[in-house]
């Protein structure tokens, strides 16, 4: 697999990682003090490190139809809520029984399993609080799609289903198409509707162009996936900032335990190239796909 430059994904996505966690923070600060316990506990899942990749396709994603950064940030930090609660529930004894996370103690760990529980509750909640803030100043043709795309990723048709499959699935062999069904739920769905949201916030985006972004999301996530198993191989606990080799240890259905090794990251690396391609489809200038063409690639290069 060829080493691309990611020179334009990494600028961006510092910026904006910076920039969703500084609006979150915002938000969760003017939090009445009515449970501090449990406002404790929210900052410190969702604050406390982090890629912000689906924050990041947001914003990419946006960028296309040149939705203003500042209604974007409603919709990347409502995603980036669902994602941080579904590590929180994730991590829990009765699902994966992880104890570190983004390089801290998981937050039954640190807060109970009650805590957890709650917290998670409440960054879903909080997602859809972002999503339909009037301050937002989206139309309301926009934030009712949004809330549909982002609800719909979240729940049965999405992470939850998927995370019910991969629980089901422990200690039992799935077939590839299977296990690749359960990626595209856990994790497809999320990131799918990371540039969905992105792009369904303008409300000029074509249906066909809807229709290739969709596309490159379910690719990007698939390939996105892959790797996390693959990490949890060939990666290191320190440098994961999660436990190395968890995988195994639950009896997990992963890419690596299925096919091997090399096998799962040439599948990791096709997905990439999928996703990549999918984007020749679309009318735009090249630079104005760049992040998004960079983001496929970084999906299969990262250590972490
Ligand atoms: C980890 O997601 C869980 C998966 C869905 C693969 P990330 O790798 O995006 O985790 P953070 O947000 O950077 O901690
Ligand atoms: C997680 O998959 C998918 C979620 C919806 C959280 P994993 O269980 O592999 O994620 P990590 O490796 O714990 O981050
Ligand atoms: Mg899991
Ligand atoms: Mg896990
Ligand atoms: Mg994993």
């Amino acid at each position: 697999m060829e080493t691309q430059d990611l020179s334009l994904l990494k600028a961006f996505a510092t910026s904006h990682a910076e920039r969703v966690t500084a609006f979150m923070r915002e938000k969760l600060d003017e939090l009445p003090e009515d449970a501090p316990g449990l406002c404790e506990s929210m900052k410190y899942a969702l604050l406390l490190g982090g890629k912000r990749a689906r924050p990041v396709l947001v914003y990419a994603a946006g960028a296309l139809y040149g939705v203003s950064e500042s209604a974007l940030d409603y919709a990347a930090a409502a995603v980036e809520c669902i994602h941080s609660y579904s590590l929180i529930h994730d991590d829990m004894p009765e699902m994966d029984n992880d104890t570190l996370r983004r390089g801290h103690p998981t937050v039954h760990v640190k807060f109970g399993q009650a805590g957890a529980l709650l917290s998670g509750d409440s960054l879903q909640a909080l997602a859809f609080q972002f999503l339909s803030d009037p301050r937002s100043g989206l139309s309301d043709a926009a934030v009712a799609r949004l809330t549909r795309v982002l609800s719909k990723a979240a729940g049965y048709n999405g992470m939850c289903g998927g995370q019910a499959l991969d629980l089901d699935a422990e200690h039992q062999r799935l077939t590839l198409s299977q296990l690749r069904h359960l990626h595209a739920l856990k994790t497809g769905a999320l990131i799918r509707a990371a540039v969905q949201l992105g792009a369904q916030a303008s409300d000029s985006a074509a249906a066909a162009e809807l229709e290739v972004l969709d596309r490159y999301g379910a690719d990007a996530g698939l390939a996105f996936q892959i790797w996390d198993d693959v990490l949890d191989v060939t990666g290191e606990t320190a440098v994961l900032g999660k436990t190395a080799g968890i995988d195994a240890l639950n009896g997990k259905n992963t890419y690596p335990a299925l096919l091997g090794l090399d096998k799962a990251k040439a599948m990791a690396a096709e997905a990439a190239e999928n996703a990549a391609s999918a984007l020749d489809a679309l009318n735009f200038a090249d630079e104005k796909t760049a992040v998004l063409r960079q983001f496929a690639s970084f999906c299969v290069q990262r250590d972490h």
